[in-house]
């Protein structure tokens, strides 16, 4: 795919995500040998910062064992270019920055490959993709503009934002991250559903209960909570993440594994669900217990009195033949009891069951940590008796595969950027469609209109009221933990 070296721009090369996550994948990607010869990364933002400085924060983070080496080879592939983000005059000079890198690598000016990886502050998002446009754009050659969260606050303002880029871009050189799409237990999930005869045959409405996805992180806003307090817990993870898993697990089956007939499955049925209503959803936020701070308490919070939910269960409703009446429920919290992220889907009860009390049947994908994926599945109890007891047929991958690493979702996206494969990528009429299911509910919460935010412990499950809240929607917890 790549005629030619790539030349990298991470803007906003001297924030938390470039640090924590962008260029530990890059190393990677370098030390494992996927990364171009002839690749080089320029770190773009408007601090100042030496040269030493610069590699000391961008190499700060990288974990990898026995790399050394390989590590000071990194820093000689990279350097760093200050500017503005609103300023001809600074992305002029960038560029004539990447023509003099392109020029002592011997790139051809036809073979100039520019990615500009922007995880940026939204504030500055439209002026920096027409300052690009204007001045960086390899006119020649080819351009790849990935683009990070948040895309947005609601329908009105991501319309906005999609329009801007794409007066800038086109929508083949665009990539927006959802890096739960590089995840590899979300990767699985279209072979598992359409590589094995009897998940494809029982996914429906007939034989299918209720579908969870459920995100659990056991800290708080902490040192976050500007951010999180615009946000919340809904726009943070759910319209984006869990949202995203919700389409893969409800989407037809694409014609072919082609990153345009996936997106089209997903964005259709995306389309199928009408927005949450107030009535599906149970909003919590956590309080100050076992020795750690309540959410209102976040130091970093402005609004002492915010009302944002840190967590929220939302029951979604996909109208169409396969799945009517079928509630996909999505949970997500801050400050719970655990980390974990997994898919649960119960299947219904076995009719004219001859064994009384036997317990439903479920798939669970567990996304994370230590990827998994369990059928929770009824057997004889061996010896003399009839007893029916339900066990798990379990695929465990830190057993089964014990000596093949899951790569990061972050090396695992930044590869498909250079292979120019957005499978794995959301398109803008797919972002719409996400939106527009969120948008009502998000407004409502936002002018407090009749809303509900019921307390929970830090470190706790959530809410009280959730397992009251599941079991409406026919969640049968009665055996199957
Ligand atoms: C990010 C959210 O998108 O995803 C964070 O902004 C959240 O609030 C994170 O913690 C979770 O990602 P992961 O990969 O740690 O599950």
């Amino acid at each position: 795919e790549l005629n030619g070296a790539i030349t990298i721009v991470v803007l906003g090369a001297s924030g938390d995500l470039a640090k924590k996550k962008t260029y530990p994948a890059l190393f990677r990607l370098f030390h494992y040998g996927f990364l171009p010869e002839n690749t080089f990364i320029v770190g773009y933002a408007r601090s100042k910062m030496t040269h030493e400085e610069y590699l000391d924060r961008i190499t700060r983070f990288i974990k990898v064992k026995g790399a050394e080496e390989d590590i000071e080879k990194f820093k000689k592939i990279t350097s760093y270019h200050q500017g503005q983000y609103d300023d001809d005059k600074s992305f002029q000079s960038l560029n004539d920055y990447l023509k003099t890198l392109e020029k002592e690598r011997g790139i051809d000016v036809g073979k100039r490959n520019r990615m500009f990886y922007m995880a940026l502050p939204p504030s500055v998002f439209i002026p920096v993709a027409h300052g690009l446009k204007k001045n960086v754009y390899a006119k020649e050659g080819s351009t790849r503009v990935v683009v990070e969260k948040p895309f947005g606050m609601d329908s009105a303002s991501s319309k906005h934002l999609a329009q801007s880029l794409a007066q800038c871009f086109s929508e083949e050189e665009v990539y927006r991250i959802d890096h739960y799409l590089g995840k590899e237990m979300v990767k699985n999930l279209m072979v598992v559903r359409f590589a094995n005869i009897f998940f494809s045959q029982i996914w429906d409405r007939k034989y299918i209960d209720s579908v969870q996805i459920t995100f659990k992180e056991p800290f708080g806003s902490e040192g976050r909570g500007g951010y999180f307090d615009e946000f919340g817990i809904i726009r943070d993870v759910i319209q984006n993440h869990l949202l995203q898993v919700l389409s893969l697990v409800a989407m037809e089956r694409p014609i072919s594994t082609e990153a345009e007939a996936i997106r089209d499955e997903k964005v259709k049925v995306l389309k199928c669900i009408p927005p949450i209503e107030l009535s599906d959803a149970l909003l919590g936020q956590y309080v100050a217990a076992n020795g750690k701070p309540g959410y209102l308490e976040d130091e970093t919070l402005k609004d002492k009195n915010s009302l944002t939910p840190t967590f929220a269960a939302l029951v979604c409703w996909v109208q169409n033949e396969r799945w009517e009446g079928v509630p996909f429920i999505l949970k997500a919290g801050k400050a719970l009891n655990d980390a974990k992220v997994e898919i649960r889907i119960q299947f219904r009860n076995v009719a004219g069951n001859l064994y009384k009390g036997a317990a439903r049947n479920e798939l669970v994908l567990r996304v994370q940590p230590e990827e998994a994926v369990y059928i929770k599945f009824n057997n004889k109890e061996p010896g003399l008796s009839y007893h029916t007891i339900q066990t798990d047929l379990d695929l465990s991958y830190h057993s089964r595969y014990k000596d093949l690493e899951i790569p990061d979702a972050y090396d695992s996206l930044l590869l498909d950027v250079m292979r120019r494969d957005h499978s794995n990528f959301v398109r803008s009429d797919e972002l719409e469609a996400a939106w527009k299911i969120f948008t009502p509910l998000l407004h409502k919460i936002d002018g407090r209109e009749g809303v509900k935010i019921e307390n929970y412990a830090y470190g706790s499950r959530g809410p009280a009221q959730l397992d009251g809240f599941v079991k409406r929607y026919g969640y049968d917890k009665s055996e199957a933990h």
